[in-house]
């Protein structure tokens, strides 16, 4: 990797602030966390600091107070989870910056964790603020990243406090980029592309970088009905983006022009609303009646998953393939889940609500590479650059 990470500097003995991504969803009755992937993918980094004998201070953002303290996102629940993984102490503070931090800091002995409270109590978190910036970073000598989920963020702890100390990439951190990076640049071919979700727009920018580099690009989700509309079928009554039917229309014209197969569903499945309250019927996807919604895609497209994906090395999936949240809606979604979980090429998916089909089914480590960030590995694959990567220190 281009960027260096904590093998490539001397960590022991020194006051390292590590900024992890550890916004895990928390069940509001129970308040435990209902999903610790998050919090488990950075334990290599984190083990590998206590190794070390590093002294290290924790951080991260919960959930989006906008500067205000929230006693429900208080990181004290987080912290006493990941010490009940590592089976170590991890000491908590009130706050992220101020007196009672620095002499909590100043405790710490070579090995040591202390967990700062939720970075995003303070308005100069997101404002990216050099103040908060120049506070934070004075806690310690180094700075790692691991928290690939907020690399698109501009915040003071993932690209300000690296004014002010040397920067580098935590383990979790360059596995997300190895991994996203091999897709981009050198794929195992067929490479297939995987894009579901509600709007085209969402997914222009990645539908346009992916075209440069995929064999095959399956669209499935409510944005198929932009594609079916710019080629002139009925659509019902389902979300068309009127303004971007014309960028519908190109992308299915590049993707002829270049070789590319680039599929749409032939059968959808239809209702009368979209909340679940009338049940759904299939219908061929060219032709939906007025007063119906596409909800997801038909079993004869299921049927077809091992045809067009089947000999794919490799695939990429972001977006679910229908209005998932609703079971009946969702048996597109699962099934590209069990066919990504069954075949043998390399499967990568892309963070965001995929994730949370492919941890529903059970089926996590069946895939290859599940990413830790949704919007960060959305940015990365359309072909943007990370803010709080491209800080980080060259080797
Ligand atoms: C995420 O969950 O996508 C990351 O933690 C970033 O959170 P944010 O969207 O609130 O910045």
């Amino acid at each position: 990797m281009a960027k260096k990470t904590i093998k490539d500097i001397n960590i022991t003995g020194k006051f390292i602030l590590t900024r992890v991504d550890f916004n895990v969803p928390i069940n509001k009755n129970t308040g435990s966390i209902s999903d610790d992937s998050r919090i488990k993918a950075s334990l290599s980094t984190i083990r590998y600091l206590v190794h070390h004998k590093s002294r290290i201070i924790l951080c991260s953002h919960l959930g989006r107070p906008n500067g205000k303290i929230v006693d429900e996102l208080r990181i004290k629940p987080v912290a006493e989870h990941l010490s009940h993984i590592l089976r170590l102490p991890v000491s908590t503070t009130s706050d992220c910056i101020g007196h009672e931090v620095i002499k909590a800091v100043q405790k710490l002995k070579d090995g040591n964790i202390l967990f700062l409270e939720n970075l995003r109590f303070h308005p100069g978190e997101e404002t990216n603020d050099i103040t908060f910036s120049r506070k934070l970073s004075s806690l310690a000598d180094i700075y790692v990243n691991d928290a690939f989920g907020t690399a698109h963020r501009v915040h003071a702890s993932t690209v300000g406090v690296t004014k002010y100390l040397p920067a580098v990439a935590g383990f979790l951190m360059e596995t997300e980029l190895l991994t996203m990076d091999k897709l981009l640049t050198n794929p195992a071919r067929p490479f297939a592309c995987v894009i579901g979700g509600a709007k085209i727009s969402d997914k222009i920018s990645l539908m346009q970088n992916m075209l440069n580099k995929v064999d095959v690009m399956f669209v499935g989700g409510g944005m198929v009905a932009t594609f079916l509309k710019s080629q002139g079928c009925n659509t019902g009554k389902s979300l068309v983006e009127n303004d971007k039917l014309e960028i519908a229309r190109n992308l299915l014209l590049e993707a002829k022009e270049r070789g590319i197969s680039l599929i749409l569903p032939t059968d959808v499945a239809i209702s009368k609303d979209i909340n679940g309250d009338s049940s759904s019927r299939i219908t061929s996807a060219n032709n939906i009646p007025p007063d119906e919604f596409i909800v997801d895609i038909g079993p004869e497209t299921i049927n077809m998953f091992p045809e067009n994906l089947g000999n794919c090395h490799s695939i990429m999936w972001n977006g679910p393939l229908g209005i998932y949240e609703i079971p009946e809606f969702g048996k597109g979604t699962r099934a590209m889940a069990q066919f990504l979980a069954d075949t043998s090429a390399n499967t990568v998916i892309g963070g965001g609500s995929t994730v949370e089909t492919i941890r529903e089914m059970g089926l996590v480590d069946m895939i290859d590479h599940v990413s830790t960030g949704g919007g960060a590995s959305l940015k990365y694959l359309e072909g943007k650059t990370l803010p709080g990567v491209e800080v980080l220190e060259d080797k």
